[in-house]
């Protein structure tokens, strides 16, 4: 079949099934064609649980559609690929945290939303790429916290929250792992003029050498609204899709080839017609881990941005 073909049986789909198509900021091109919504993970499930759809079809990875599930208890929240996990929400479990909270009794504990529901439903409060640093700040009475699952977020809140102190779970994103400084002073030589913008999952030194640092929705306001004509990214290769149709003006360079979450590319046009015509992937999350997951979501979105 062809792209075409495919993507207009999906959307004659959509219609029938009354469903809505949300694909995250790193799924392949033709996905993100072809969706009602792109964005981050978080930004995706509280769009979805506004609307008047009966279906969610989510293209991302696991902890995506469980938060979807998490805020639309009521919506079929369909998975095209429950192969598509994320390595680095995996290097948390439930009782892993559970054991470290022993270790460090009474401390809060804030998760990013890049975790399983399990790992949500023991934290205090959740948090995103984009306010880690407010809401670390919104525990006024905490002198020390808890934060998981990605180390290289928790450092790089560090540099900003000097009176407290962060206990970090050592988990990392393996593919923005593999971004080094090598890379950026050699794209940087070949192109002075452009600004090095850097996702909080990048290593503490490759943010070290970063114009901005900012979430994937805050990448595309910076370069939207910066008067720099050139930048290098510092995130998932997908993300060039939307950056690149939003600026056609404006360069863009990929601080590595090797930026690619295998994950994140798993999801095909072919996949998403399937579960769109079986209806089958249904991704749920049991009420006794929901209630307490969504309190630690709701607790965050309650928290006034810096
Ligand atoms: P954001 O889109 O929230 O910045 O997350 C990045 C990411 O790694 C998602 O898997
Ligand atoms: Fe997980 Fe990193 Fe892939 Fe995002 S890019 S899904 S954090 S492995």
């Amino acid at each position: 079949m062809t792209m075409r073909k495919l993507k207009s049986d999906i959307k004659k789909l959509l219609k029938e099934r009354n469903a809505i198509l949300l694909a995250h900021n790193y799924q392949r091109d033709e996905i993100q064609e072809v969706a009602d919504l792109t964005g981050d993970s978080l930004g995706l499930s509280i769009e979805a649980s506004k609307t008047e759809a009966k279906a969610i079809v989510f293209c991302g990875v696991h902890f995506m559609a469980e938060s979807a599930s998490i805020l639309s208890p009521d919506k079929a929240v369909i998975f095209p690929r429950m192969d598509a996990g994320c390595p680095m929400a995996d290097m948390i479990t439930r009782d892993g945290l559970v054991k470290m909270k022993e270790e460090y009794p009474g401390l809060p504990v804030v998760t990013y939303v890049n975790s399983a529901a399990d790992v949500k439903a023991v934290s205090d409060i959740c948090c995103t790429s984009a306010n880690a640093v407010s809401i670390v700040r919104s525990l006024k009475d905490a002198k020390r916290v808890i934060m998981t699952p990605d180390r290289n977020l928790s450092h790089y809140v560090t540099r900003f929250v000097k009176d407290k102190e962060i206990i970090a779970w050592d988990g990392f994103c393996p593919t923005h792992e593999r971004l080094v400084p090598e890379d950026i002073l050699k794209l940087k030589e070949r192109h002075p003029d452009a600004l090095f913008v850097a996702h909080p999952e990048c290593r503490p030194e490759v943010v070290d050498l970063a114009d901005k640092v900012a979430s994937t929705s805050g990448m595309y306001v910076f370069c939207r609204e910066s008067a720099a004509r050139e930048f290098i990214i510092g995130t998932e290769m997908g993300i060039l899709w939307r950056l690149k149709k939003d600026n056609p003006d404006k360069k863009f360079y990929l601080a590595s080839k090797k930026l690619i979450c295998p994950n994140m590319k798993l999801t095909t046009l072919e996949d998403v017609l399937v579960a769109l015509e079986k209806m089958e992937n249904i991704v749920s999350v049991p009420e006794e881990i929901r209630i307490p997951a969504k309190i630690a979501l709701d607790r965050m979105l309650a928290v006034p941005r810096d």
